[in-house]
């Protein structure tokens, strides 16, 4: 039996591609590459040292899910794939709704259909909006800022109402915090189209002489430097929690809600100067105004993990940078977008 790993071919899916293949899982992709190269999957075929199974699917499409389910026995499903641009959300939030919400109402019709009941899904502490209070426990209360952040929090009800509804189906909802970092190896990262939206790869850019410089969102928050604080987490941590999410799904009869975080605050400026000791490359920055929508604080109170999954994140601050940097240096323009190179996706 396989785990089916949706938007396995992304940054965080394809480091859970590599935690599960290296702790014994097969694994399958389904990914319609709409973020992400199909290259990745030669990449992920090295550090496994296996050829990686995939299938372009987009799972706004039931024909091609059925087909998929018909076609392969999955113990079941990790489920990566999202649209996940904020301010892309806010101009088109019907995309958002499509993608996220039909898509993964589609997924669930599938696994429902198949017979497949565990899922594990990426949600996000976006579901927080600006929390009360840090660090953050999963009782907290829930809010929505933007399209996207609708979209996680209401795939967490419908996911919600459908494990009330049956005596079989249970699933995780893990809330990532900020992932950063990449594999050790260097060959998978994050590699976004266009400009960035989030600050490490923006760091990262800078670095390789990319951009010019750093915008810094605001120097006048209620924070020690003035710059907004973050709980940036390494992808890999992230990627072993779902292994052990998943281990959780298959023992025990219970769903799961947790935070993914470091439980640690780190500012703009301390991930820049973390950024400039790491890769040994001065990363030259202006404070401008805040960006819309941005909160001062916001960090994990990541305790329910450890006692529930006896997960928690080993990786400090350096090794993300280092990690970071690693990938960023080795490949300057990421996965290159050469359309014309594309393999067939299997
Ligand atoms: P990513 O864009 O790198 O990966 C998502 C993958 O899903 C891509 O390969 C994309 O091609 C694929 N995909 C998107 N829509 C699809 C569809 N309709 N059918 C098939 N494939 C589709 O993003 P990521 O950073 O790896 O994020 C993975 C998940 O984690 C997303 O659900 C995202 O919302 C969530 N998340 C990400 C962050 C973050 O900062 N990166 C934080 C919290 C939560
Ligand atoms: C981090 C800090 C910025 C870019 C977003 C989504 C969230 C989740 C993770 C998916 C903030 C500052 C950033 C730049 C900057 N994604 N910054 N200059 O906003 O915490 O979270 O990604 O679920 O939903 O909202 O992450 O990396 O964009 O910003 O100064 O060029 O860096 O103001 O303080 P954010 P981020």
């Amino acid at each position: 039996m396989s785990i089916l790993v949706c938007g396995g071919a992304g940054y965080i899916g394809s480091h859970a591609c590599v935690a599960l293949a290296e702790q014994g899982y097969r694994i399958v992709i389904a990914d319609n590459f709409s973020n992400s190269s199909p290259r990745v999957l030669l990449r992920l075929q090295r550090i496994i040292g296996a050829p990686v199974e995939c299938e372009r699917v987009d799972l706004r499409s039931k024909t091609a899910l059925r087909r998929l389910f018909s076609r392969y026995d999955f113990a079941a499903v990790m489920h990566f794939a999202a649209l996940k641009a904020v301010g892309e959300s806010c101009t088109q939030p019907l995309a958002y709704f499509d993608n996220n919400i039909s898509g993964t109402v589609n997924l669930l019709q599938a696994m429902e259909h198949a017979g497949v009941d565990r899922l594990v899904f990426s949600s996000s502490a976006t579901v927080y909006g600006d929390p009360e209070r840090v660090p953050v426990d999963e009782n907290a209360r829930l809010e929505v800022t933007n399209p996207y952040g609708r979209t996680k929090l209401v795939m967490e009800q419908l996911i919600a109402d459908l494990c009330s509804a049956s005596h079989r189906f249970r699933a995780a909802n893990l809330r990532y915090f900020n992932p950063v970092g990449a594999h050790a190896s260097g060959l998978i990262g994050e590699d976004p189209g266009g400009i960035p939206n989030n600050l490490m790869p923006f760091i990262c850019q800078v670095a390789t002489g990319r951009r010019d410089k750093l915008n810094i969102f605001g120097g006048d928050y209620p924070t020690p430097d003035g710059t907004g604080i973050r709980d940036y987490i390494h992808v890999t941590d992230l990627a072993q929690a779902h292994v052990d999410a998943l281990r959780f799904l298959m023992r025990e009869d219970t769903n799961l809600t947790v935070n993914l975080g470091t439980g640690r605050g780190i500012s703009v400026l301390q991930l820049v100067r973390a950024f400039e000791k790491a890769s040994g490359r001065r990363i030259p920055y202006e404070i401008v105004d805040r960006r819309p929508g941005d909160v001062a604080r916001v960090y994990a109170d990541p305790t329910r993990a450890q006692r529930v999954l006896g997960w928690r994140a080993r990786h400090d601050v350096d090794a993300m940078c280092r990690d970071a940097w690693h990938w960023q240096s080795l490949n300057p323009n990421g996965y290159e977008r050469d359309r014309a190179e594309l393999p067939s996706a299997r």
